[in-house]
């Protein structure tokens, strides 16, 4: 494919909203707020931040290098600069990670699809007294509606891909960001003033290391990882439709400051409400959807405010998936020569089929395990957990140690055209190049075999 017929955005700014589109989604709203508390709370956090900001940057920024500078799909860009060696097996790693996670995020958008119907119906506001422990559990574990849901929410993401990128991605993202930002906000500012909220502030900012492990660790990990699309080709992919003259660095910093300002006010409007409304923090993928109604049931307009947010909730998980359907897509259609209106309608069904099995491992199949998890959580666990770990490991090794400092420094200076601090060069080049590696891979042991 050529590259006038690639598809590009249409300014730094654009690149900024998309790629912030990709990294606050479901992982910001759904994922980061159970871990927050499966894992004992702020400890936690403070592990994530570290990782966000020691970590993830560079990560971010090496997968920019490789997708700007390559100019092409998540394995092609690999194979463009190191022709004749086995490093596009990275961008193929990639590949993998995107189905997998693409094989269960449709269920919890379809989760998402569902309460919006319930929202709509005003369930929440007119029985306060409703077991939403209870009414998650039937919502979920059913056979049919929650598939019907889960395919309303693929679709959705399809039809978007299918305007293309500037069309379709930047166009839509620039709208439903700004939304979702105020509207999380604002309840975040709601829960934090309840009776009863100061317990889960307490949880939320002061750290108890004592009950901390390699398996919290690693999770943190994989959740900043996750969080920021890192790790499998989203960014290389999104960098790639990017100008060669957009700074590189801003457009990094931007996206890693907007994912983390989510995540953090995500689990403010959270966590407070938990504790407020006496549930526990433990328990695991229903949190937000056992909270959120209790919180809504008790706002003076509540009935609103919840359609509101379910509406912003799937906007933000809709701009992730379709980033993850874009690394399969370009990557499918530029190497298989079809176009991308083919690729998407087999991937839909392929797709489709996956999802049709997580959404039933929460129901009719729940007790067919791989590993001790069901399907869903061995999709869930195993994307985050080892294949963008691995993807991310992989990522900067290239860069620290086949393509080089001179590239790198070339490519976020834009060839000298931007001043960039020589210590945040040479600082994130060290990290990449010397840190990153052996850290990831010790975690990776640590939870493996602690
Ligand atoms: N970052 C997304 C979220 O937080 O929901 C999930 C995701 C999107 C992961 C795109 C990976 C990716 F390539």
């Amino acid at each position: 494919m050529s590259a006038s017929e690639r598809g590009s955005f249409s300014s730094s700014f654009g690149v900024i909203v998309a790629m912030a589109g990709s990294a606050v989604g479901l992982g910001n709203m759904w994922r980061f707020p159970y871990l927050v508390g499966e894992n004992g709370g702020a400890a936690f956090i403070l592990i994530y931040l570290i990782f966000v900001l020691v970590f993830c940057l560079p990560v971010m920024l090496c997968e920019f290098v490789i997708g700007r500078r390559g100019g092409a799909n998540a394995v092609k860009s690999f194979a463009l600069l190191a022709p004749k060696s086995a490093w596009p097996l990275a961008g193929v790693l990639g590949i993998l990670a995107a189905i997998f996670i693409m094989a269960f995020y449709p269920v919890i958008g379809g989760w998402g699809v569902n309460y919006l119907v319930k929202a709509l119906n005003f369930t929440f506001s007119r029985a306060g007294e409703i077991d939403y422990g209870a009414l998650f559990n039937s919502s979920v574990s059913s056979t049919v509606p929650p598939l019907i849901y889960m395919a309303i929410f693929l679709l959705a993401s399809v039809a978007v891909v299918a305007f293309g990128v500037k069309n379709g991605i930047e166009k839509c993202s620039k709208v439903m960001m700004p939304v979702l930002f105020f509207l999380v906000l604002g309840i975040a500012i709601y829960a934090m003033c309840l009776p009863g909220a100061g317990d889960g502030i307490r949880y939320l900012f002061r750290p108890d290391f004592s009950a901390v492990t390699g398996k919290t660790v690693a999770a943190a990990m994989g959740q900043a990882f996750f969080s920021l699309s890192l790790g499998m080709g989203a960014v290389i992919t999104y960098a790639s439709y990017a100008g060669k003259n957009t700074s590189i660095l801003r457009e990094s910093i931007a996206t890693v400051s907007a994912d983390t300002v989510f995540a953090i006010i995500a689990g403010c409007a959270i966590m407070p409400a938990v504790f407020a409304f006496g549930y526990s923090p433990e328990q695991g993928p229903g949190l937000v959807f056992v909270t959120l109604p209790a919180l809504f049931a008790d706002m003076p307009g509540g009935g609103i405010i919840a359609i509101l947010f379910f509406i912003a909730f799937l906007l933000a998980a809709i701009t992730s998936a379709i980033s993850l359907l874009e690394v399969m897509v370009a990557y499918f259609s530029e190497r298989l020569k079809i176009s991308r209106g083919w690729t998407l309608a087999i991937l839909t069904i392929f797709l489709l089929g996956l999802c049709t099995l997580s959404s039933l491992a929460n129901g009719p199949l729940a007790d067919r395990k791989i590993f001790g998890m069901d399907l869903m959580t061995f999709f869930d666990y195993t994307s985050a957990n080892f294949m963008m770990t691995l993807g991310a490991l992989l990522i900067v090794l290239f860069v620290g140690w086949k393509i080089g400092k001179t590239v790198y420094v070339e490519e976020l200076t834009n060839g000298g055209k931007i001043r960039v601090p020589r210590w945040l060069l040479d600082g994130t080049f060290f990290v990449i190049k010397y840190i990153a590696p052996p850290v990831i891979v010790a975690i990776v042991l640590v939870s493996i075999l602690g």
